[in-house]
This record gives C-alpha cells, structure tokens and sequence, in this order.
C-alpha cells in the first residue's frame, strides 16, 4: 500500500477527537457534516438505519487508542438509539446496522447485561421481520410487503449473534433462510448484485426486481454491490458454509472489475460514462470485505484490491482539514436522490473507512461477528 495505515489511522482518530466532542455538545446523533458542523439523519430522527455507525466509530476508535472519551461518547450514542425500542414505528430490517454496531458493541467489548439484552431485543425485532414466505421483510411501507434488499445480507449478523448468546437456534437458522433465498434470487450471472427484490408476500414466488438507490432498474449500485460482498463473506464467517464464500467471491470479483482507474468507486457500475458520480462509502464497505476475504482464504488478490481502494481514498478523497466533521469526502447515499447526500461526508464513509484501517493496523475488534 503506498499509504501508512498506521498513520492515516492516527490522522483520522486526531481529527475525531476534536468532532466528536461537538456531537456531544450539541446533543445529537451525526449522520453527515456540513459547513463545519454535524447534521442529524434526513429521516426517521434517530431511528434511521445509520445511527449505530457513530457509536460503532467511537468503539473503533476506542480500541485502536484506549481513550476514555471515545467509549463515553459511544455510550451517549447507545442511550440515545435504545430509547427507539419504546417508539418503534420507523424500526426496519436495519436494526442490524443499528444495534450491532451500538449495544452489540458494548456487549462484546465490555460484556455489559443491558447492553446484551438490548442486543437481543434488536434481533427479536428482526425475526419478527421474516415471512413465513420466505424472506425478510426489508422496509414499513404496505407497498412495500414483500420487498427485500440485499443491505439486509449485513443486518442477519445480528441474528447469527442472538443464536450464540442464547444458545437458541432459530436465530441462525431463520438468517440462513434468508441468506440462501438472497443468494438464489438477488446474485446475477455476471457476479453483479440486485438491489431490491419484490416476493409475493403470500406465496414468496418471486415478482421481480425494483429499481433503488442506483441509477437504473437492472443496474449495478455500487453500495449494493459492497453489502452482498461484505454481507456474504460474514454468512460465511458465521457459518462456514462453502456456498456463501463462494457467492461473496462472485461478487468480489465482479467488484474488483469495477474500481476506477484512480481507486475511487462509482455510485453504480452501470452509470453512463462520463458521469461523474462516486461514492466512497461503496469502496470502503468493499474494502472491509475483501479484507476479511483474504484473511479466509490466504488470497493475496483480495488485499491487493483493497489497498487500491483505501488508497485511492486516501489519495484523493480525506479531508483532515476543520472544513468538515468527518474524515471521507465524496459520499453518495443515493444516485438520484441528493437529500441524504451527495458528493460529501457521511458518517457511515467514516465509519468502515477506519474499520478498514483498523484491520490493516490489527486493531480491529469485528463488531459484525
Ligand atoms: N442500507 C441503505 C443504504 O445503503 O443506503
């Protein structure tokens, strides 16, 4: 890699120390940053999917420094996102995301009671979510009933974590259910991932794909791509099923096909030319998972390709400067939607950005396992 991680990592835990504390002043959870301050979610208040990455930034940060302070901060942020249990309207499948990287974390690292009972009520919430059809159901909305996405691949973590707290196997098996209808119905011939698949919610006969977040029905959006990725290479580590390794390869190698000449990540693979429209929180997600890929398979490919990606990040796309809150540049939530951001930082940039340092630099604690 032509960047120092460990440097980079001391850079971007440097740059925390001083934002962390305006969250914490102003009381609320960051989502993104703008003109020197942190924004709160578009959506949903607090019980918006990418609540838990701030906290899950702060017990990275946490264990690559062992400062105080940045576990006080991830606490506020727990409270902050447990409280949502009580309102429960605008809970999805994304409690994964949430609740993992929050209580999940505070479990695994300090072995906390409460932490670990809100972790359980989170995965309780999401196997709620499964139909009987034959998937989980991804989002609220009653047109929306038998759709599934493929970001939930990364929440069945949570289910898989249940599972070996309470020794209770529906958990996993009700993940595996749903792993194995995803690998079926989203993953395509060339390797390239389906965001959104529609089930009849009464017979689970698939009706077909809809179009999401990237820039056509039957595209490739990138962060889709980096979720099944990811999302299939912890199936795998939870598992150690064969078949989910192998799909979590298919989509690498589709993925590592895609990254940009310069190591930066389009929103989406199949975006016209010329268009300039990145986002990095796709490479960096990526990253992660290839990271862990060759750690579970001795291919060196898969660092290599990682490398790429961090270090076109961190070539092209930091910003260590007071300008912003955060640390990653050119993050797109969405390719047609610039209300949740477009081209900025993003909190959940951050968030797998340094997880994926923190593996390079062997501090890594694998809040997802
Ligand atoms: N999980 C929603 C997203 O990636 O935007």
């Amino acid at each position: 890699m032509r960047n120092n991680p460990s440097e980079i990592a001391a850079k971007t835990a440097e740059k925390f120390r001083r934002t962390a504390q305006l969250a914490a002043r102003e009381g609320i959870l960051p989502y993104k940053s703008a003109e020197g301050r942190w924004i709160t979610s578009p959506y949903d208040g607090n019980s918006w999917w990418t609540g838990g990455f701030w906290p899950g930034l702060m017990w990275q940060l946490f264990c690559a420094t062992g400062e105080e302070a940045f576990k006080q901060e991830a606490l506020r942020a727990e409270a902050m996102l447990t409280a949502e249990f009580r309102s429960f309207r605008y809970l999805n499948h994304d409690v994964g995301f949430m609740y993992l990287l929050s209580c999940g974390a505070h479990d695994k690292l300090l072995g906390d009671e409460q932490a670990s009972m809100d972790t359980l009520h989170a995965a309780t919430l999401l196997m709620g979510r499964y139909s009987p059809a034959g998937y989980i159901r991804a989002w609220n909305e009653k047109h929306k009933m038998g759709y599934a996405i493929i970001d939930c691949m990364m929440n069945l973590s949570l289910l898989f974590r249940a599972s070996r707290i309470t020794d209770d196997p529906r958990f996993a098996k009700v993940a595996c259910l749903h792993a194995d209808r995803t690998m079926q119905e989203f993953i395509r011939e060339n390797g390239s991932v389906a965001h959104i698949v529609e089930f009849d919610p009464q017979t689970g006969a698939r009706v077909g794909e809809v179009a999401g977040q990237g820039y056509a029905l039957g595209s490739s959006w990138s962060r889709g791509q980096a979720w099944g990725l990811y999302g299939f290479t912890l199936a795998y580590l939870n598992t150690q099923d064969a078949r989910y390794l192998e799909t979590a390869q298919r989509v690498a190698r589709y993925f590592i096909a895609n990254i940009r000449e310069d190591g930066l990540t389009d929103s989406d693979f199949c975006q016209p030319a010329g268009e300039v429209r990145i986002d990095n929180m796709a490479g960096a997600i990526a990253a992660c998972g290839l990271l862990e890929l060759e750690k579970a398979t001795g291919e060196a490919a898969y660092r290599t390709a990682a490398e790429r990606l961090l270090d076109g990040i961190i070539d092209h796309c930091c910003d260590f400067s007071d300008a912003i809150c955060g640390v990653l540049t050119h993050c797109t939530a969405s390719y047609h939607d610039d209300g949740a951001g477009r081209h900025t930082n993003i909190t959940y940039g951050d968030y797998f950005f340094v997880e994926a340092l923190a593996k390079l630099n062997g501090t890594d604690p694998m809040l997802w396992i």
